[in-house]
């Protein structure tokens, strides 16, 4: 059976950098309070109308194709990781595919819709194919557009502060070589708490889970069910309703928790300890959570790249642009034990333990 090997990495950001400074211009917020509870110092939007998910996700992937240097018509499978697609369907897979100007059909295009960890599990979903042969070449990208639908008003600002935009992308080949392969995954959920970090509006649940669940505060009125108005409404746009919903301390206490846990589960399975780590590159929620963990886990501060401050949350797209960022300057080398782990909405989590292949 092959193993897995990333064989080229890419990152783009758009141009834009957007202050805390800024954000103080249109809601309460300060540069003070958003230092101290996450790291954010400033991120990056979009030029509205110019740029969407998929043309992220494209910029970032020419970077990952040259670097491996391959055809991209050689290219087998795209696996998009995102929670912000550019439509609701298609999927933005299909979209990266035509912005790739891949027009050949022996390919296939699928979308991850596991938030945070969308990264990690599009990983594992990589090696999965890698491993039983189903692909050779693949392209899996990380990539978010959060600009455009967060509230920004002070309302929303628990979250609107911490989102960036952003794009990462990775080629994963097969490889005869275990030491410069992947050597374990732990991929994991948990959907009781699918609501503390959620955006449910447009969806077909029509309030049911709302009922059942005795969610309390998303009500909108649903008109009459037999006559659509059920998945999108008058009524949501004017209670608020369209915009991620977050209770930040459930999703903070609980991911100090499930790193550790989950880095130490996938250390095990690759026969490696703590010790033998290089680096972590941990999904950049907050630099506190990332801080903690490190602390919990006695990691000195070489062995865990952070780059929050700069870009904010990037979900899916920030564990990516951080190991592009890394290996460009120099702090992940060929032969070290790399690992990648993330926490996010559904709640959701996991960890990729790697021995980098790349100079
Ligand atoms: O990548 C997806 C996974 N997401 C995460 O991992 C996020 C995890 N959670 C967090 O990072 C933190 O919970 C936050 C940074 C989101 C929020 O920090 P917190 O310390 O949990 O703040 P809080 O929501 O409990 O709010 C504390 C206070 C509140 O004011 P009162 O009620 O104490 O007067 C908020 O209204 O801070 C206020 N607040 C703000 N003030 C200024 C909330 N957001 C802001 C803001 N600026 N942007």
């Amino acid at each position: 059976m092959p193993y897995s090997t990333i064989t080229g990495i890419g990152h783009y950001v758009p141009k834009n950098v957007v202050t805390n400074q800024d954000l103080t211009k249109v809601m309460e917020t300060s540069d003070e309070w958003i230092r101290e509870r996450t790291g954010i110092e400033e991120r990056r939007y979009i030029t509205k109308g110019k740029e969407t998910t998929s043309t992220l996700a494209m910029e970032a992937s020419l970077k990952a194709i040259a670097d491996a240097g391959i055809d991209k018509e050689d290219i087998d499978l795209i696996i998009f990781a995102t929670l912000s697609p550019d439509y609701y369907f298609p999927g933005a897979g299909v979209l990266l595919q035509r912005e790739l100007g891949i027009t050949k059909t022996e390919i296939a295009a699928l979308d991850i819709r596991a938030q945070c960890s969308g990264f990690v599990y599009g990983l594992t979903t990589a090696d999965a194919y890698i491993k039983s042969g189903m692909a050779k070449k693949i392209l899996l990208v990380g990539a978010e557009v959060h600009s455009v639908g967060l509230d920004f008003t002070t309302r929303g600002r628990n979250v609107s502060v911490i989102f960036g935009d952003g794009a990462g992308a990775v080629i994963v080949e097969a490889t005869e070589d275990k030491s410069v392969a992947i050597q374990a995954t732990s991929i994991h959920s948990d959907g009781t708490y699918a609501e503390k970090l959620s955006y449910m509006y447009p969806g077909a649940h029509g309030g049911y889970f709302i009922e059942k669940y005795a969610i309390e505060g998303f009500d909108v009125d649903y008109g009459n069910p037999e006559y659509g108005g059920y998945f999108f409404n008058q009524d949501m746009i004017d209670q608020n309703r369209l915009y991620p919903h977050m209770e930040g301390q459930a999703v903070f206490k609980m991911a100090v928790r499930k790193f550790p846990e989950v880095i130490m589960e996938t250390l095990a399975k690759a026969g490696m300890d703590v010790s033998d780590l290089d680096m972590l590159i941990p999904h950049q929620a907050n630099l506190r959570i990332n801080q903690f963990v490190a602390k919990t886990m006695r990691l000195n501060k070489d062995q865990v790249y952070n780059n929050i401050m700069r870009y904010g949350n990037t979900t899916a797209a920030s564990i990516p642009i951080a190991l592009s960022e890394a290996r460009d300057e120099g702090k992940v080398k060929k032969g070290d034990n790399v690992v990648l782990a993330a926490f996010g909405a559904g709640f959701t989590w996991g960890a990729v333990v790697l021995k980098w292949g790349r100079d």
